[in-house]
């Protein structure tokens, strides 16, 4: 089964968002154990594990470029020196983005948006962009990834949701793009998550599963929202996710999670056309 995103109050266009549907298992930084993080290869690869949607992570160079990273920092995945934030798109097109995760993807570049949104519409993924900014920067990395979405995001609207731990980030995208989808992450949902959630009109919540318990996810099911969690590698945990009501979880190993998901409840097609031979790798992702 899959989840439509509410239409939440406020939304303009929020027919677009009524019809979008949240799969169970979404693929974490394209599909980070199998591939390195958040490059195209690793989104090539989620897709090749039976996933619809991925998420993946973007900030801005120094010279405002949004490019796919996780740490500013640019050495555990590309091993240079320097941080994305104070180096240029120029700077950092020649780092190798796959070499330090396995010698099979050497030559993977570190993404741009734009790349990663043609490439998305190119497997007909649904997507979690995720913000994030360096301090003093939120607003502007909010605007300009959200510019960059008005201008060539070219798939459904509804297969596309923003989310960020920097509420600053979401609030300049909404103020840019107010018809894209939003969702607040939180590493502990806090006791004020409904007001958090109503100010900056998200349609989705986005949790830590660690801190998670089945009160705390009746009570943001029950308001109407639906629950990601994130990051979920293990099957049983995914299954006593889903059974508490958690709609979603981000998975580096996606492939291992689909059992899980379908639960003897076939809440999801098993996927059965799966790459026997590409043993996920349980890489450290922090
Ligand atoms: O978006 C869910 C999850 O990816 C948030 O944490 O640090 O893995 O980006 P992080
Ligand atoms: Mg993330």
């Amino acid at each position: 089964m899959r989840h439509p995103i509410p239409a939440r109050s406020g939304v303009p266009k929020a027919g677009a968002l009524a019809k979008s549907l949240l799969p169970q298992i979404i693929g974490h930084r394209g599909a980070a154990g199998n591939a390195p993080e958040n490059t195209l290869a690793s989104l090539r690869k989620a897709k090749e594990l039976g996933c619809s949607w991925v998420e993946f992570v973007v900030r801005l160079t120094a010279d405002g470029h949004p490019v796919l990273l996780h740490d500013d920092r640019l050495k555990r995945t590309t091993y240079r020196r320097g941080k994305a934030s104070e180096l240029s798109l120029a700077e950092i097109r020649p780092c190798d983005a796959g070499a330090w995760f396995d010698v099979a993807f050497t030559g993977e570049r570190v993404p741009t948006l734009e790349e990663a949104i043609m490439l998305v519409s190119e497997l007909g993924f649904g997507a979690n962009i995720e913000l994030k900014a360096e301090r003093g920067r939120e607003t502007v990395t909010g605007m300009v990834v959200a510019d960059v979405l008005v201008r060539r995001w070219r798939s459904a609207r509804s297969e596309l949701l923003i989310s960020s731990f920097q509420q600053e980030a979401l609030a300049a995208a909404r103020v840019r793009a107010p018809q894209i989808s939003r969702g607040i992450l939180f590493r502990t949902i806090p006791k004020a998550w409904r007001s958090i959630a109503e100010r900056l009109d998200c349609a989705t919540i986005n949790a830590d599963h660690r801190r998670l318990n089945p009160i705390l996810v009746s009570e943001v099911q029950g308001a109407g929202y639906p629950l990601l969690a994130y990051t979920v590698n293990d099957p049983a945990r995914a299954r006593t996710l889903f059974d508490w009501g958690v709609t979603s979880v981000f998975s580096d190993v996606p492939r291992s999670l689909f059992c899980a998901a379908a639960g003897g409840r076939s809440r999801q097609p098993v996927v059965t056309n799966l790459d026997s031979t590409s043993v996920p790798r349980q890489r450290s992702v922090s």
